[in-house]
């Protein structure tokens, strides 16, 4: 037997126990006779005693051990002299009587602490050391706690899992493919898909009116904090539902996790419309937990000969509580912020409300005191408060200005730490217009409904009209993330059609890729609709993190690279020509 106790459970009540304890070498310390050893495995740390009085040839031996070396102790638990409160097994030690190396180990490239030393790029490459570290076991601990709480509520509400295949045609999200070429059938190519839509579609038309899946997805796009090119969703259909009921069942589920996992009641979530998540926060997925709304200023802040404002279709700003003593410098770095080309603003115009009544802005030349008030007195802005204000086209400005909320928000520490804001963002425009591609994108995806009332207006409406076209669509947002997407779908031939002819598909096309829904629509498809959450995204933001690598196991770089293994990776002649692939690299 390698262990009759972890490392993490032994208490004062064990006293005079023998046992046997397996586990990594944390750390060793040598006080004259006696060689303490911390002894870790992911259940915690328990400190050995070897002594040399009771046994030289073995402390001697416990002296050579090095760190993470993975040793089999034999023992009595005894209570310590000298506790530690601060470790759960604190109390007590092994005094040793046996041990046995199992395995030996280099000295690891960084140490294996909560805070450890190691750089990210050393830290991927040796990701089984990394994992060995408690905050991350920590993590995964986590995911796989909520994902076991996920499935039972779910299975609760009469949720079927369901596994969808990996080997299939293109399900679009938006992103590009990964392909998978196919030996058995030449110069063809599977796409692993970007989310198992259309099957989950497919399995409301064959009856399964509850599904859920916790599935791969994989998507071949830029990658960010929150982006991994396979990540894993929580996905999730419904037959006979109105988007009111899925809502419902979705505020339910999230409601249960957080108040499982987290302790935290979060009551009933409010809704937004996209429209005015836009006017109000310039962003589709706003994060509630503090103000500084956006604030119309046309009307106070054109025609007064300030020729950016005049020519401009908006004039917008936030008022930055407190923030009116921002130095030059401060405020230099903000202009330069919004004039990155990721923000793409031209230039940043501000006012202080200073303590004493007077205002100081960076238009001073075309705006006086009283001007200035009255911006002030728009904003609701009082002394110490400071306001930023930008110009120009109404959609990309209000983006902007809420780029730069987020960003003043987490620069000066605004964002209340701890606290949980939910919000469900409904009634999504369905199509999209892309001014340079000179066609629409489905905002969703194509197989999104257009609300009820909308159809007919879609079905014979002229080109402005499908631009106003609004969906039964909905994010659910928490704290700013876009934590989960989806839709009432389309169950209906002829508006599947007319949707794939909107997005630019000759009849051909759409029936090439997806005849296979739409023939299945004909054949007694039943209403439905369906969400999917970002599983890593709702681990990270559940623990107040940003970057979802963190809760996966095995992540990728940001090139999109397993460091670790190395992939991608060429593969050889022998593959390549079984595959009837050539490889010209220009
Ligand atoms: P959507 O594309 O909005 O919807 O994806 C659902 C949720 O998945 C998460 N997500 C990601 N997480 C990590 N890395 C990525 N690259 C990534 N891309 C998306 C987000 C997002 O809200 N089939 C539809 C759902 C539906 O309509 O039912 C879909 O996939 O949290």
């Amino acid at each position: 037997m390698f262990r009759t106790h972890n490392c993490g459970e032994l208490r004062l009540t064990d006293a005079g126990t023998e046992v046997t304890l397996s586990g990594w070498v944390q750390a060793g310390r040598d006080f004259g006779g006696l060689t303490f050893v911390d002894l870790r495995d992911r259940y915690g740390i328990t400190q050995v005693v070897f002594d040399s009085d009771d046994d030289a040839p073995l402390t001697e031996q416990a002296r050579k051990l090095g760190r993470e070396w993975v040793i089999q102790v034999k023992g009595t638990v005894r209570e310590r002299t000298n506790k530690n409160p601060n470790r759960p097994t604190g109390d007590v030690e092994i005094l040793a009587r046996e041990m046995t190396v199992l395995n030996k180990s280099k000295v690891p490239p960084f140490t294996i602490e909560d805070e450890t030393d190691g750089g990210d790029d050393l830290r991927m490459k040796y990701r089984y050391l990394d994992l060995r570290r408690n905050p991350l076991q920590q993590n995964l601990i986590f995911r796989s706690k909520l994902a076991l709480a996920v499935r039972s509520y779910l299975a609760g509400q009469h949720f079927l899992e369901v596994e969808t295949p990996n080997l299939i045609k293109s399900t679009p999200e938006g992103a590009r493919d990964f392909v998978v070429p196919s030996r058995l059938n030449e110069g063809q190519f599977y796409a692993l898909p970007q989310s198992p839509q259309t099957f989950k579609q497919l399995l409301m038309v064959a009856g399964y009116d509850r599904y859920f899946q916790i599935v791969k997805c994989f998507r071949d796009e830029d990658l960010r904090a929150d982006r991994q090119p396979e990540f894993t969703q929580i996905d999730c259909e419904m037959a006979f539902v109105t988007q009111e009921e899925v809502l419902n069942t979705f505020e339910g589920l999230t409601r249960h996790v957080f108040q499982e996992l987290k302790g935290v009641d979060l009551g009933k979530f409010p809704r937004m419309q996209y429209d005015e998540a836009i006017r109000r926060f310039g962003s589709d997925k706003p994060d509630m937990r503090f103000g500084m709304e956006l604030v119309e200023l046309n009307e106070v802040a054109q025609n007064k000969g300030f020729n950016v404002f005049d020519s401009a279709e908006l004039v917008v700003g936030i008022r930055v509580p407190g923030l009116a003593d921002l130095s030059r410098k401060q405020l230099d770095a903000l202009t330069e912020w919004v004039k990155r080309p990721q923000i793409g603003a031209k230039g940043l115009v501000y006012v202080k409300c200073n303590e004493n009544g007077s205002y100081k802005s960076s238009v001073d030349k075309f705006f006086d005191q009283e001007a200035l008030g009255t911006w002030a007195a728009s904003a609701g802005a009082t002394p110490g408060d400071l306001l930023l204000v930008l110009s120009g086209n109404d959609e990309q400005t209000r983006t902007q200005l809420g780029n730069l909320r987020l960003h003043v928000a987490q620069e000066y520490d605004m964002i209340p730490a701890g606290v949980f804001k939910p919000l469900w963002v409904v009634d999504f425009p369905l199509l999209e217009w892309d001014e340079e591609a000179e066609r629409f994108h489905a905002m969703h995806h194509p197989f999104t409904s257009p609300k009820r009332e909308e159809v007919d207006r879609m079905l014979t409406g002229d080109h402005e009209t499908m631009k106003s076209l609004k969906a039964d669509a909905y994010d659910l947002v928490i704290n700013g993330a876009e934590i989960g997407g989806g839709s009432v779908r389309i169950f209906d031939r002829a508006l599947q059609e007319k949707n794939f002819q909107l997005l630019g598909f000759t009849p051909e096309e759409a029936e090439a890729q997806f005849g296979f829904l739409m023939g299945a629509f004909e054949y007694g498809a039943p209403p439905h609709a369906g969400i999917a959450f970002g599983f890593d995204r709702l681990c990270a933001v559940m623990n107040g993190k940003s970057s979802i690598r963190d809760y996966i196991a095995f992540p990728k770089n940001n090139q999109g690279r397993d460091v670790m293994i190395d992939a991608p990776a060429p593969i050889d002649e022998k593959q390549l020509r079984e595959l009837q692939l050539r490889v010209t690299v220009e």
